[in-house]
């Protein structure tokens, strides 16, 4: 597959893992990554990973301050092929449900899907109440993928890590990263 521009947002929920290895999944793949990460997204990454964004940074080709709306991902006519929010707060969910594109990650989501491209929502919060599942469904209306934070347990995952990869597996393919999921579901999958 040709090496492709990815964004990665990390916003403030809970998951941040799932930013961290997205990222090294496509890293490993051979793609560019781009990276941002929320105020939120920065002390919940500390919190659950113990690591910052700026040592995050480093395993990544470009970095943008989310407070920069003149950062190149603001405008439609920046190259890049897709782009994942994980995990993605109910706050930048609403953001993105409703155009309201007052940071780097909202307004470049708004990009992603005025452009039509691959733009996956890893959301996470539970429980859920009726304003986010409707924002759910108005970004699936808009032509995003919702991919919640709640991994299978059907391939028998053994650590944290196997389980987180599940998902990862499924995003990569949303955002045409990779050709086909690896974790593939076969009737012998159940003995
Ligand atoms: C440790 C921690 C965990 C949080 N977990 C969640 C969560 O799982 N889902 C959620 O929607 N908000 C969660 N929040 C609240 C958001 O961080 C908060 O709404 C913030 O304004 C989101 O901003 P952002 O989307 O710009 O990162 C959490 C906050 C903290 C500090």
């Amino acid at each position: 597959m040709a090496k492709k521009r990815i964004l990665v947002c990390i916003t403030g929920a809970s998951g941040t893992i799932y930013g961290v290895r997205l990222i090294r999944a496509l890293k490993g793949l051979g793609h560019e990554v781009c990276l941002v990460v929320s105020k939120w997204g920065a002390k919940t990454l500390e919190l659950e990973m113990e690591l910052t964004p700026k040592e995050l940074a480093k395993e990544v080709d470009y970095v943008f301050d989310n407070d920069d709306l003149s950062a190149g991902p603001a405008s439609g006519s920046y190259h890049l092929d897709a782009m994942a929010i994980a995990p993605c707060s109910m706050k930048t969910l609403a953001g993105v449900a409703h155009g309201y594109a007052e940071t780097l990650v909202v307004r470049t989501a708004d990009c992603s899907l005025k452009e039509k491209r691959p733009l996956v929502l890893l959301v996470r919060e539970t429980p859920l109440n009726l304003i986010h599942i409707r924002n759910m469904a108005q970004v699936v209306e808009a032509g995003a993928t919702v991919i919640p934070a709640s991994p299978a347990f059907w391939h028998k995952p053994k650590t944290i890590e196997d389980l987180v990869d599940s998902l990862i597996d499924r995003i990569l393919t949303h955002l045409h990263a990779k050709e086909k999921t690896e974790i593939e579901w076969s009737s012998e999958s159940s003995h």
